[in-house]
């Protein structure tokens, strides 16, 4: 019998953020690409864990409650299994981000490059509140007209070109606001 996870264990509160994703629902499109996906595993289905919840954080832009038990159900298994595949892997996002969604390396050669700084910055130039912010329940902070957020990442792999960080999936080196601000003007 499947287990429904609780709100609590999956929270994915609304934030700014919210109004630049449609709200989780299925469709033929969506079963159609997840079953395509499902069908490159045909030894284990359970396998397409990873690309059933890619497919969905594209289209909907976090995990939500609703599209784990989707997930769960798609291949047969406990919710609560997919929900520690989610909280597992950090780009998995349990709730809404802004339009702009700004990841900041804070590993030792962007720490050392002034990512904290330029955090700091980023926040005062979007106007974004971090106090709550914890780097495990609550990475993403939304600005209040929910079009920024930002987020401390590890080691994107770029230590030489320090500070740097990611705009949605494109990659910015030796970034300060001025550059940030233009990559989220484009
Ligand atoms: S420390 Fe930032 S990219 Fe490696």
């Amino acid at each position: 019998m499947s287990v429904a996870i609780s709100q609590d264990l999956a929270a994915s509160p609304e934030t700014p953020g919210s109004k630049n994703f449609p709200p989780f629902s299925t469709s033929l499109e969506l079963n159609a690409e997840a079953e395509e996906r499902i069908s490159h595993y045909s030894e284990s289905k359970r396998s397409a864990v990873l690309p059933l919840l890619h497919i969905v954080q594209h289209r909907f832009g976090f995990i939500s409650p609703e599209s784990i038990e989707w997930v769960a159900k798609k291949l047969e298994l406990e919710p609560i299994k997919v929900l520690e595949v989610v909280t597992f892997y950090p780009g998995f996002r349990q709730y809404a981000p802004g339009k702009y969604h700004i990841r900041v390396c804070r590993t030792l050669s962007c720490a050392l490059g002034g990512s904290g700084e330029l955090m700091d910055d980023l926040c005062k130039e979007f106007g974004i509140d971090r106090t709550s912010a914890d780097p495990h329940h609550h990475p993403i902070s939304v600005s209040p007209c929910g079009k920024y957020s930002v987020e401390f990442a590890e080691c994107l792999a770029s230590c030489g070109t320090a500070p740097v960080c990611l705009v949605n999936d494109d990659f910015h080196e030796a970034v300060d606001v001025a550059k940030v601000k233009k990559a989220c003007s484009e």
